[in-house]
């Protein structure tokens, strides 16, 4: 097994790995888990490996980790549960074996020494000279759980309470905001039943005194309420963000194959809505809880009768507004449907003005737009008509409160049986106006409800399916020489009945250079997607070299394959950063080395600032073949044992194809070469050319074999050269201009 050469060979040019990382990939290990040195990303601008980058390197692993500072006595601990990785003063690092209490000694082990080496025991005086603390657990996450829960509004409201301590708070300084609310009314009391009754300017002074520093506080505290909401807002949207973009690009390729992307990126930006709700609404409806919690007690002791009055009132207000909410948002949705179709009749002729006019098709254009327009504005109003009923409701319950109050108020005072006074009035009428805003939030909220459990429903759609995480974690990691076998492979994608693949079975050695024909859908792309292990649910065995594919780490698997598509995306950014991609560790060197091989060195230095010309969105200022050459530069560019191009120069003219096709050969000089195409002469030079035909292997051999011996590998050459036979030498420069000119 190949692992611990792979592990100490580390970059890309074979340079030795960083002590800290062979420390960390060893204590992985320990755990059964492999990290992947090529996938470590040191912070901007470091050379030594940071603690909190290699813990997200653990991470992204599927790890559990964390970096922390520890001292002496928590090592005395840590012995038995596992390697402990102790970042040393000067950049390197220690695995920590053991520790004993009794002797007050621990076990280190240096991870550039052999692995039978003993650990040096060392006490606390001798690592103290070296260690300062910083220290990195690591455990196995077999299970997963914490990493990857499943995506439900419990989920979202538990990482919301993980921020105890900013949740705390709030909830404090509400309670507090609560009680403050009593405080003006009371005073107001006072002021009118012993200020005015007795004319006492003592009073009156230090209720004002009392009043100010009242308003001061309520201000404060409320200023810090609204920063304590924005902050976990926004740390708990940060960590969503990162939770579920770490997931949403470990689906598997066939889920975005068969979603369209932006019905994707809809869904999840659901979730925003929901974490929106959380920290929003439900939040603050909550924290008005509380005031209403602290202010119906008070009001009850104020007065019962009066008290009765306004909760009774309020309840009706809400459920008025409850029973209003559902209708309201059934009639709003049409009000938007109608809107969005309005907008695309608008839209559309505007777009498509230049058929519009040439087919003279105004007439009908306008028909289609008026009728949105009546469409638009009849549920609109219908909206406005229903909007009405709620609000006519509930004034007369809402006057109704208000002047009971007063009246029974006032008879209560005038009685004066229960010693309620024209103050306590005063106060009651204020604190009354706070109880009915709250009951009217809830009402909403609970009707907010339906709609979140939607959002969540639409982001769970993407994000809670299956992962790749289990193959990309676990696993092999051999050094590949490029061998390929294929034992009986059949392969049907999901939601088709007829295999893609069917019984498929060839070898090729290393360093072979295979060409795959057959005609569209004959299954070309399938046996490329099976060998980077896009597709794996195929029966049969698929082996590279003598590793069965199944039982190799995924990003191994696909770091050591080249990929070029027909159609390649290159990113925003310089020529150099699309070829290097963002890989660790490689230079312009590399990108130099990589663009010759392609036979893209040539243009890129003609370009106006060579290497560091910057590529657009689209790649408008690159033609085809360029392109395509960059691509091929960018998978080149690990020096991968195997390079599969599926259809790499198919889109391409002539004369672009020949400039790739002539670097093929050279490309191919001690790799594995996969080349499908559905031009046979750009096939001619491979060693084997295995024909496919509706999933089906017809033939494999080199080209002058196959036209003797295989039917449609004839007839497919035959078809795309029947100018060579028909029209003689003369036009055959010519013709491929006529035939494949773009
Ligand atoms: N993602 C997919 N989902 C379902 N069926 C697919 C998918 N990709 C290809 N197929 C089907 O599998 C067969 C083989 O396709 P493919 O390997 O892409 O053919 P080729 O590359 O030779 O043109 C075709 O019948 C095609 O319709
Ligand atoms: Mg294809």
């Amino acid at each position: 097994m190949s692992r611990e050469a792979d592990g100490l060979e580390g970059g890309p040019r074979g340079a030795p790995l960083h002590p800290r990382l062979m420390a960390m990939m060893m204590a992985a290990r320990y755990f059964g888990l492999e990290l992947d040195p090529h996938e470590f990303r040191n912070a901007p601008g470091e050379t030594t490996p940071g603690a909190s980058a290699l813990s997200d390197w653990a991470k992204n692993s599927g790890m559990w980790c964390r970096a922390l500072r520890l001292r002496w006595r928590h090592l005395m601990h840590l012995g038995g549960t596992g390697p402990v990785v102790l970042l040393f003063n000067d950049g390197t690092a220690g695995l920590l074996t053991g520790a004993n209490a009794e002797s007050k000694i621990v076990g280190l082990k240096d991870p550039r020494a052999p692995e039978a080496e003993p650990a040096i025991m060392v006490d606390e005086m001798r690592l103290a000279e070296v260690w300062s603390g910083e220290t990195i657990l690591l455990r196995s996450e077999r299970g997963g759980r914490e990493a990857d829960p499943p995506f439900t509004v419990g989920w979202l409201f538990e990482m919301m309470m993980k921020e105890k301590k900013a949740l705390g708070d709030l909830f404090l300084a509400s309670f507090a905001l609560s009680f403050l609310t009593i405080v003006p009314p009371l005073l107001v009391m006072s002021v009118v039943d012993k200020v005015i009754t007795h004319h006492s300017f003592a009073t009156l002074f230090l209720i004002s005194t009392i009043l100010g520093i009242m308003v001061a506080y309520e201000t404060l505290l409320g200023f810090a309420r609204r920063l304590i909401i924005a902050v976990v807002g926004v740390r708990t949207d940060a960590k969503l963000n990162l939770h579920i973009f770490a997931r949403l690009v470990r689906l598997p390729l066939d889920y975005f194959e068969r979603h369209p992307a932006g019905e994707t990126m809809y869904k999840v930006s659901q979730i925003h809505q929901v974490r929106g709700f959380i920290t929003g609404k439900l939040l603050t409806t909550l924290l008005d809880m509380i005031t209403l919690a602290v202010l119906l007690p008070v009001l009850f002791l104020l007065n019962a009768t009066l008290a009765w009055i306004v909760l009774v009132c309020s309840t009706a207000v809400m459920l008025i507004i409850l029973a209003y909410l559902r209708p309201m948002r059934v009639v709003f949705g049409r009000v938007i449907q109608a809107e969005t179709d309005k907008q695309s009749a608008l839209g559309e002729t505007v777009f498509g003005i230049k058929t519009v006019k040439s087919l003279a098709l105004e007439p009908q254009r306008k028909a289609l737009w008026d009728e949105r327009v009546a469409e638009a504005g009849k549920w609109r109003l219908a909206f406005g008509k229903l909007g009405n009923w709620p609000q006519t409701l509930v004034t007369p319950i809402e006057r109704f409160m208000w002047m009971g109050v007063i009246l029974v108020g006032a008879y209560l005072a005038l009685v004066d049986e229960t010693g309620f006074q024209v103050g306590s009035l005063f106060a009651f009428m204020m604190l009354s106006q706070r109880v009915s805003q709250p009951l009217v939030g809830l009402a909403r909220l609970i009707e907010d409800w339906e709609e979140v459990a939607g959002a969540m429903a639409q982001a769970a759609d993407v994000l809670n399916r299956p992962l790749e995480v289990d193959a990309a974690s676990g696993g092999l990691r051999p050094k590949f020489a490029g061998a390929i076998t294929f034992e009986d492979v059949t392969f049907t994608y999901a939601g088709t009945k007829t295999p893609a693949l069917e019984k498929v079975s060839f070898a090729i050695p290393a360093g072979t250079m295979l060409g795959l024909v057959g005609r569209s859908g004959s299954g070309k792309s399938t046996v490329t997607r099976l060998l980077q292990g896009i597709n794996r649910e195929y029966t049969g065995f698929v082996r590279i070299d003598n590793a069965d594919l199944r039982e190799i780490n995924l990003r191994h698997l696909r770091s050591s394959f080249g990929v070029v598509l027909q159609d390649n995306f290159l990113f925003r950014g310089s020529i150099r950063d699309n070829i290097l991609a963002g890989r660790p560790g490689l230079t312009l060197e590399d990108a130099i080395r990589a663009a010759r091989l392609a036979g893209a060195e040539e243009f890129i230095e003609r370009m106006p600032n060579g290497y560091e010309t910057h590529i657009e969105e689209g790649s408008p200022n690159l033609s085809g073949g360029q392109k395509q050459r960059l691509a091929i530069a960018r998978a080149l560019i690990t020096d991968p044992r195997i390079v599969i191009l599926d259809e790499a120069t198919s889109a391409l003219d002539p004369e672009s194809e020949a400039l790739v096709n002539a670097n093929l050969l050279r490309i191919a000089r001690g790799r594995t070469m996969v080349v499908v195409s559905h031009r046979l002469s750009s096939l001619v030079e491979c060693d084997q050319i295995m024909v496919l035909d509706k999933g089906m292997v017809m033939d494999i051999a080199p080209h002058e074999k196959l036209l003797e011996r295989c039917t449609v590998y004839r007839q497919l050459w035959a078809q795309q050269n029947r100018h060579l036979d028909k029209q003689g030498p003369r036009h055959a420069a010519l013709a491929p201009n006529l035939v494949h000119g773009n």
